[in-house]
């Protein structure tokens, strides 16, 4: 694998005189369906994608965990003697920082050593770039090889010390991930399955190459609003509500719990739609996901907006919607596979003219979750 070679090269040049590296890759993934349903313990269909972060790691004799990140060029170091008292930076550090905090809380000890993050997961672009760096650092570290406890861990790591109240989608796909697949997970549960997409179709991601700011802060808020509907339903969260009890509520609880229950249902239709091959239903299932995340849980923008009815202006494109927390970030299209040209040249052609840069293009292959390399 060349990619690998260029890293531990990198590693050289990083650590010279370290000692042999080892190595782990944690894939990112894109979201079929199922949005802001995990916190709600309810059901999301995403799907490891071949875009990955790889962590290479050696010991060191520093009495430090060192780090490096490939593409934001930047490093940071911490004593292993008391990684029990970090305190979160505010920076990308934070990320490698909770991993290690999390285990040693857990009763683990972290041992000094370099480490070096390679990832080709766009930073902020909806495709859980994040997660895929806690689960490799969390498998660098020495964290647990089961896929469960290590996505239990890694998002503990995100809500403990980070803290961003995620749900366990992200970490779990990127742990549980498989080839050809992807994974209808239960959040309340855990229980999940593999689910084959039907042939002659394609999955791409469309990055609109935007986070805007309001994203931290209305994710939490979004995740409180649930709370407080599940409060006044007198029910432990929303998966548990019913369509026929959204009369009880008003305001903004009201057009959350709408867009939950009514998301759960799709998830369901989505999944059985792929297991028939009934590649119209799923589109339309994702058409109606965007409306409901665009109008009742508000948390789509007008590039999203935009992303998606260009694609859907495109013959053979079947369904679009925004993927992952919102507010930017990407899209994700269901398409006939001999449309996936003609739906990259709609994307690169109108959307610089309206926003003025290019959005970027992946057409998705499901794969394994992480593995060691090395
Ligand atoms: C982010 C979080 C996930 C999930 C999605 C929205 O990606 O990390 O846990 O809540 O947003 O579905």
């Amino acid at each position: 694998m060349a990619r690998l070679e260029a890293i531990l090269k990198r590693f050289r040049e990083i650590y010279p005189g370290s000692a042999a590296p080892r190595a782990w890759r944690a894939p990112g993934r894109v979201n079929l369906i199922g949005e802001h349903t995990d916190y709600n313990l309810g059901l999301v269909m995403p799907m490891a994608i071949q875009l990955e972060c790889v962590v290479t790691a050696a010991p060191s004799s520093s009495g430090l965990l060192r780090v490096y990140s490939e593409e934001l060029a930047s490093s940071a170091e911490w004593p292993v003697a008391n990684i029990g008292e970090l305190r979160r930076r505010g920076d990308w550090s934070d990320r490698v920082a909770g991993v290690a905090w999390e285990l040693s809380r857990r009763g683990a000890t972290i041992a000094a050593q370099d480490l070096l993050i390679s990832s080709t997961v766009p930073l902020g672009g909806g495709l859980s770039s994040s997660a895929a760096l806690g689960v490799a650092v969390m498998l660098a570290l020495g964290g647990p090889r089961d896929p469960l406890e290590l996505a239990q861990l890694a998002r503990a790591a995100e809500t403990g010390f980070v803290g961003v109240p995620v749900g366990i989608m992200d970490q779990f796909v990127a742990a549980r991930g498989r080839a050809g697949a992807a994974i209808l997970l239960d959040c309340g549960s855990l229980e999940f399955r593999e689910v084959r997409l039907p042939e002659g179709i394609a999955i791409v991601a469309a990055n609109s190459m935007v986070r805007h700011e309001l994203g931290g802060s209305a994710y939490r808020r979004r995740v409180e609003e649930c709370a407080e509907a599940a409060r006044v339903l007198g029910v432990k969260c929303l998966r548990e509500a019913a369509a026929s009890r959204l009369s009880e509520l008003a305001g903004a609880p009201l057009l959350r719990a709408r867009h939950v229950i009514t998301e759960n249902a799709r998830v369901e239709e989505f999944a059985a739609a792929a297991e028939r091959g009934d590649v119209e239903k799923m589109g339309i299932t994702l058409i109606e996901s965007h409306r409901s995340l665009r109008d009742d849980y508000q948390v789509s923008c007008a590039e999203l907006d935009f992303l998606v009815e260009t694609a859907l202006s495109v013959p053979g494109v079947l369904g679009a919607r925004m993927t992952g927390g919102g507010f930017g970030g990407s899209t994700v299209n269901l398409l006939r596979k001999e449309a996936v040209p003609a739906l990259e040249s709609a994307l690169l052609e109108k959307y610089p003219e309206k926003f003025g840069w290019r959005p970027e293009i992946h057409v998705c292959i499901a794969s394994d979750g992480a593995s060691q390399l090395l």
